[in-house]
């Protein structure tokens, strides 16, 4: 018998893949399911992007690649980064690797020591907690309800950081809520940092082409340039180019953090998809106004949904400001029973709805807050508002 490293045992499967799973058996075993649940885009990449993919391998440009990513996609990534946050960054600043989650994987990896805490702001995206955990971090969860409109305050910050404290992890438009920092808010914020020179600032941009009232997110670095030394900016093809399956990400930071990412990953990895990394170039290049004409079809679909939720009684949806996901308020219905069973919490929920009305939506308490759906709308209006109808028919069963 071979007995599992403790890192092993702690380790769960990601919940969303797990529920997206559940969700594709019910449908491979004839069910009519509608999916709320995976962050992923429903379009495929634009057309430019596959042809340099294609491209590529037909120019046989598929071998290994250094493990920072080929000189063109840093250079790209580089100069897409310098203007979109205003900082001169060089190559030496930036790699690439196989998505954005392992690249953060190897970010926490290269400066997290045993002991250390990492502050996560509940609710946050499900796999950051398991992953400070993997680096022998402890996540130090704080929680932003509705009171705060799901975002961290000065006030909350400063409570958080002690002694321990080593990183910070903040994602603006989020990933559940669609909620975006302010300048305002981030300027705040960079006041707390600057008076807490130890605490590194991850600062997870996967989202930030995707906002609804702005070209790009507000970004901590255009308030605070001064704090660019301690901020590891994250960033990746999946969801602004819709390169889900094509496992690209990036960091861009200070130059012996990212050195020490590129090694974590030159001795695990080794790089990413060599194919990917030239798709990637084309997309980060010159697919600005397609990403516009996406976001409007997102904007679109989210009021539609927005509206029909808010018609479900109970139901109250955080105004969504970016991203692809509804935050959706079903406390109203904890306590009550579906067929004897009692719904003791979001998970309970979100299980009888699956079982109930074939929709897979993602329990708030995977992001650390119960009493939540988030709905991922990544998905045509007609099949959102299917989704939706059903929701209303399922929570007026409950009693
Ligand atoms: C907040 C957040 N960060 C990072 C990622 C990772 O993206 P990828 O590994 O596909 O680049 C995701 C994906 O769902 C996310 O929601």
């Amino acid at each position: 018998m071979i007995h599992l490293a403790k890192r092993a045992q702690l380790l769960k499967p990601s919940p969303i893949l797990m529920l997206a799973a559940r969700a594709g058996e019910l449908k491979a075993a004839g069910n009519d399911v509608i999916s709320l649940s995976i962050g992923e885009p429903d379009w495929t990449p634009y057309p430019n992007i596959k042809e340099a993919a294609i491209a590529s391998i037909r120019e046989g440009k598929s071998k290994y690649t250094p493990a920072a990513g080929i000189p063109e996609l840093r250079k790209a990534i580089a100069e897409q980064a310098s203007k979109d946050l205003g900082i001169p960054y060089e190559v030496s600043q930036v790699t690439a690797s196989s998505g954005a989650k392992f690249v953060l994987f190897a970010a926490l990896q290269a400066i997290v020591n045993p002991g250390d805490e990492v502050i996560l702001v509940a609710p946050y995206w499900a796999s950051y907690s398991t992953m400070v955990e993997l680096a022998d971090g402890t996540p130090k969860e704080v929680v932003c309800d509705q009171t705060v409109d799901f975002k961290l305050t000065p006030e909350i910050l400063k409570k958080a950081i002690g002694p321990k404290t080593k990183a910070i992890l903040l994602n603006s438009p989020s990933n559940p809520t669609g909620k975006i920092y302010s300048r305002a808010e981030l300027s705040a914020l960079a006041e707390v940092f600057r008076a807490n020179p130890q605490v590194a600032i991850i600062s997870d941009d996967i989202y930030n082409r995707l906002c609804f009232e702005h070209k790009l997110a507000p970004h901590i670095l255009h308030v605070a340039p001064d704090l660019r030394d301690r901020v590891i900016v994250l960033n990746g093809a999946s969801k602004s180019y819709a390169m889900t399956g094509w496992r690209l990400g990036w960091a861009l930071g200070p130059k012996e953090v990212i050195t020490a990412m590129t090694n974590y990953q030159s001795q695990s990895v080794s790089c990413a998809n060599a194919m990917s990394q030239y798709a990637a170039v084309e997309a980060i290049k010159n697919c600005d106004p397609d990403v516009a004409k996406t976001v409007e079809s997102l904007k679109d679909r989210a009021a539609v949904l927005v509206k029909a939720l808010e018609e479900i009684p109970g139901v109250k949806v955080a105004k969504p400001e970016g991203a692809f996901y509804l935050w959706v308020d079903v406390s109203a219905y904890l306590g009550k029973s579906l067929d004897g069973k009692v719904m003791k919490t979001s998970s309970d929920l979100a299980e009888a709805y699956l079982n109930d009305q074939m929709v897979a939506a993602v329990p708030g308490s995977e992001f650390g807050l119960d009493g939540y759906f988030r709905l991922s709308y990544a998905l045509s209006k007609e099949e959102g508002k299917r989704a939706v109808d059903r929701m209303k028919v399922f929570f007026a069963k409950l009693k």
